[in-house]
């Protein structure tokens, strides 16, 4: 009781202080940051902008050491298939690798790894390079060659890193989908792009909890044609069922494998990996990511965003493999550039909420790059939780996924960052493979709640909407105006959807980002939010449409639309207005039942927070759902205009369900 009066009173006047602090405008880097900074010179952008494609080739050769080194940067004569470094020969195995091991940091810790029950695991780059190397080997065995897709589903453990840099040691690409997919997800990844084989796990520890991974796996695998291997890692130790001829154990094939395997150079345009990420339509887009230019930009923007030191750092990206975050910023960028980082397993609130600070403690972390739902989510524990443990490791602090809100961004800087540490509120998406628009810490002076500036080499803008005029100040489209290296190259197999969806409006030679956003008088870019219908919860990136056709999927379901709704713990959340069949009313069980379909489908994380029952839905005349009112609707504000609808009283029956439902809550 005492403690629990003393936390309030000491969040109140933190409450306080931080209203306070909204009123500073500007935060510059700390005099003792900027004196150490790798980048302090503000005379880093114009050397950029004067050539950048000659200063993207040196950053290139800066810090990644090539085979054979490229005679030219960018290739531009068809666009949008950009090319880079072209003529180059790299591996990417080999860069994360091979060389830390060869210039004698073999012993340094790639990842402190740390599982749910506390257990810990020190992996050093010369454990890395031994498992790669037979699991490289052990591929091959399975008759996986350059150019094969290898899809991978597992949780946080350090196989998922090994398995990831075996595959680009032998020229598979690798096709990540995120632990908390479903396993239909899974398989829908797989078809899409005719994985040979899949990495996976026995069981995945969530929260004390085993989900039997491997089982769900088969219920799903059966009708995949292309798929002739599944490796089981025995990360639990729980009994799988085995497949002969199909299944083997990650651990077995290793031992048996050969333990040499030479990185072969890859042609830097060679594809690394592929991502599926959510977009317009149901059906998600594969993001192809090539391999020089993607290893340039990763290594380029992890040394100079997050200043990293890599002899004394210690970094952690408290992402999730299975999203592009965890792809450049916990496995290829840190790797590249020799980092220790910390890998943990775990959620933020198991075995309790303050893990994540028992971990910097720990770990002594330096550097901290988090999305601003988990930050949103810490400062609904309190501000005592972070303050039983020690945080003066840290000196710099990230955020990335999803715009900062200017009191979290606070809440950050003062509770976790002691004041002392500079914020970089990162934006970029699975598509630009690294970041974009960032602070450089060192140099730039932050706004909470702005990415602030386009990365060196970087050019964005906001555009009007309709002529895509640069516009100097104000809200628009964002824009990237020019190529980069760690720009997508295509989406998989889809050419034709790949221009249509990024170079379609303004021409193939300007990338239209999908978010809206403002700039403010000093230029600064602050990122709205997504102009399609993309919903983005907690960080997650998921498509109205592909929730919906989860949705109808359900037998009682007549019809669906989704919106995403503005929310305080998970930025936006979703909504679904479903209207049910004739003859079946709305229950607890039916609303049970669509949620059970959401996850079985997409994924625990994609299920409906709000499900409003609706006898119709507002169409134009010509029958397309006018989610604009959904969302006004949904978030108790004025309807805009509702004169193009075939049925306009069809908006007055909604506005009665949305009254009775919060008449319920009260
Ligand atoms: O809307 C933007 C938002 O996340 C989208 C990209 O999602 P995804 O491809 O899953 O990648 C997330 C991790 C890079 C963007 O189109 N977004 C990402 N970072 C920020 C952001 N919105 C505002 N501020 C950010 N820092």
């Amino acid at each position: 009781m005492g403690t629990d009066a003393g936390a309030m009173a000491s969040d109140s006047s933190l409450e306080h202080e931080l209203e306070a602090m909204l009123e500073i405008e500007k935060f510059e880097p700390p005099a003792e940051f900027r004196e150490r900074a790798n980048w302090s010179d503000p005379a880093i952008y114009d050397e950029a902008a004067a050539d950048p494609v000659a200063w993207w080739t040196a950053r290139s050769k800066e810090l990644l050491d090539w085979d054979i080194e490229p005679t030219e940067g960018l290739n531009d004569s068809d666009p949008p298939f950009y090319k880079w470094f072209e003529d180059g020969r790299i591996n990417a195995s080999a860069q994360c690798l091979d060389r830390h091991v060869a210039a004698g940091i073999g012993d340094r810790v790639a990842y402190h790894w740390r599982g749910e029950e506390g257990e810990e695991r020190d992996v050093t780059y010369a454990d890395l390079h031994r498992d790669v190397q037979r699991f490289a080997n052990a591929l091959k065995d399975l008759g996986v060659d350059k150019g094969d897709v290898v899809g991978i589903y597992l949780p946080m453990i350090p196989e998922v890193a090994v398995a990831m840099l075996a595959c680009a040691r032998i020229g598979a690409i690798h096709n990540v989908v995120f632990g908390g997919f479903s396993a239909e997800s899974v398989r829908e990844r797989m078809e899409f792009a005719d994985a040979k084989a899949l990495v996976t796990v026995d069981g995945a520890r969530r929260k004390g909890k085993t989900a039997p991974i491997k089982e769900q796996v088969d219920e799903q695998m059966g009708s995949v044609d292309s798929l002739k291997t599944i490796v089981v890692v025995r990360a639990t130790g729980i009994d799988v069922p085995m497949t002969d001829g199909r299944d083997v154990f990650y651990d077995e094939v290793c031992a048996a494998a050969d333990p040499e395997c030479p990185a072969e150079p890859m042609e830097a345009e060679h594809p690394l990996f592929i991502l599926y990420t959510s977009g317009s339509t149901a059906k998600p887009k594969g993001i192809l990511h090539t391999t020089g230019g993607y290893l340039t930009g990763a290594a380029t923007t992890h040394r100079y965003v997050f200043d990293l030191k890599p002899e004394t750092d210690v970094y952690w990206c408290a992402a999730d493999v299975g999203w592009i975050t965890g792809h450049t910023y916990i496995v290829y960028g840190p790797l590249a550039n020799g980092a220790t980082s910390v890998m943990w397993e775990g959620a933020p609130d198991y075995p309790h909420q303050g893990v994540w600070w028992e971990n910097v403690e720990r770990y002594k972390a330096t550097i901290l790059y988090a999305a601003p739902t988990a930050i949103r989510t810490f400062i609904k524990w309190g501000a005592d939780i972070p303050a039983k443990f020690d945080l003066s490791s840290l000196r710099l602090l990230g955020s990335v996924g999803e715009p900062i809100n200017p009191k979290a961004w606070l809440w950050y800087h003062k509770v976790i960052g002691g004041e002392r540490c500079p914020i970089v509120d990162t934006w970029w998406q699975t598509e630009t493979g690294g970041i974009m628009i960032t602070p450089l810490p060192g140099i730039t002076a932050t706004k909470p709640g702005s990415a602030t500036t386009p990365f060196p080499g970087v050019k964005a803008e906001v555009v009007d909407e309709k002529e895509g005029e640069p516009l100097a100040e104000g809200q628009g489209l964002l824009m990237l105006e020019r190529p980069w290296p760690s720009m997508l190259r295509t989406l998989y197999k889809e050419d034709d959807r790949f221009i249509e969806t990024y170079f379609s409006k303004f021409g193939k030679e300007r990338y239209l980002v999908g978010d809206a956003a403002r700039r403010d008088s000093d230029g600064y870019f602050w990122v709205i939010g997504r102009i399609d219908d993309v919903v983005n919860v907690s960080g997650h990136r998921l498509s109205t449409a592909e929730v919906e056709s989860a949705i109808v999927a359900h037998e009682s379901v007549a019809e669906a639309a989704v919106i995403g709704q503005t929310d305080e713990d998970t930025g936006q959340a979703i909504c679904a207005f479903v209207t049910l069949r004739g003859g079946t009313e709305p229950s607890k069980d039916v609303e049970a039942g669509i949620r059970e379909a959401v996850a079985t489908r997409i994924g625990k994380f994609a299920r409906p927070k709000r499900i409003v029952w609706a006898d119709d839905l507002p169409k134009t005349r010509s029958g397309k759902i006018m989610r604009r009112l959904l969302r006004d609707i949904a978030e108790g504000r004025a309807l805009g205009d509702v004169t193009t609808l075939r049925d306009p009283d069809v908006m007055a029956e909604l506005e009665a369900k949305i009254a009775e439902e919060s008449d319920d809550e009260s």
